[in-house]
């Protein structure tokens, strides 16, 4: 391997740009070319290149997005622009890459990897958390802990006008950040798209928690949740069928991916990065760069988009018991 391409893909999260780092210095290091491209698949159709060394990458650490900016790419979808891409790619020089991103990112690399037979590596970045083979994506720490410093805020508001709120996050269709963030942040009920509690067990829940003493109440909806209404129909109906209650909903839409990225966010993407170009240097390919109880663990990328990673069900049962 003598030149590296490296490109994010797909929604951003915050730590992307550490990744980024972590590539082009590793390949520095290494006395490898690195090439990064900008938006994701759409520049290497269009051979939107620009060639990095270690000081392309200086003060981008603590940055949130993505300076290489990205894209969810209709054209690679296409054989056609697969094979744009390639020969742009030749063209170049560039014997592999590092495509740092989702599902979608990483399933066209799987799909172009077949095609041309050409060295494909990923990195997970996204704050939904949803990939199988790791415990956490990159942009996760730093989304949960967006969200819980919002809703401390929301609690503020909620507790002086006794207030309920739904609030809702995203996370596409799985509840990763509304698990995780609603203990965080002492949320009343959070509703997940795993477990769908029930229009009923949620009014139950909620009379129970007005008996119980409380004045305000703060419940989680994830985006993909399935209890068959968003949080402004939520609202409506919670209104009508427990006007105790003065409800409001707060959606806190993409200011979940912007921001700072956690200290966690930018060690876990600083060894991602690292262990991406090496292992493209030992000669693997198709391999998604994960960390399962702290060690940095190869899955292929087949395997990493086969499914969801699956919810902690015992954070679950901790919600319940704290929620008493
Ligand atoms: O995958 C990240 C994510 O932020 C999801 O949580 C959300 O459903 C989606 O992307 C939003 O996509 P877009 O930014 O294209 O509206």
């Amino acid at each position: 391997i003598k030149k590296v391409a490296v490109f994010t893909s797909g929604g951003d999260s915050p730590g992307m740009n550490a990744a980024i780092r972590s590539v082009v210095r590793t390949c520095a290091y290494k006395n490898i070319e690195c090439v990064a491209i900008y938006r994701g698949y759409q520049g290497m159709i269009d051979g939107d290149f620009k060639q990095m060394n270690a000081r392309s990458v200086n003060n981008i650490i603590n940055k949130g997005g993505t300076i290489l900016k990205s894209a969810r790419c209709e054209e690679f979808r296409t054989e056609k622009g697969r094979k744009k891409a390639y020969d742009q790619l030749k063209k170049e020089g560039i014997d592999a890459f590092v495509v740092i991103g989702g599902n979608g990112s990483f399933a066209g690399a799987v799909k172009f990897n077949r095609e041309y037979d050409f060295p494909v590596m990923g990195i997970p970045g996204t704050i939904d958390n949803d990939i199988l083979g790791t415990s956490f994506t990159i942009g996760f720490d730093t989304a949960i802990n967006t969200v819980v410093d919002v809703i401390d805020k929301i609690r503020d508001t909620a507790s002086s006008h006794n207030r309920l709120f739904f609030v809702e996050v995203m996370g596409r269709d799985v509840g990763h950040i509304a698990l995780n963030a609603g203990v965080g942040a002492g949320a009343e009920e959070i509703l997940i798209p795993e477990q769908n509690l029930g229009l009923e067990r949620l009014l139950d829940s909620l009379k129970r928690s007005k008996k119980s003493g409380k004045s305000s109440s703060i419940v989680i909806v994830a985006e993909g949740d399935k209890i068959g209404k968003n949080v402004f129909e939520l609202k409506e109906y919670v209104e009508e069928h427990l006007p105790i209650y003065d409800v409001r909903v707060s959606v806190l839409g993409h200011m979940q991916r912007g921001g700072n990225p956690t200290c966690f966010d930018r060690v876990l993407a600083s060894r991602m990065g690292v262990r991406a170009v090496e292992a493209l240097i030992e000669g693997k390919s198709n391999y998604m760069v994960g960390i399962r109880d702290n060690k940095l663990v190869l899955t292929p990328i087949e395997e990493a988009i086969k499914a969801h990673t699956e919810i902690d069900m015992e954070l679950l049962r901790v919600s319940d018991i704290m929620t008493t």
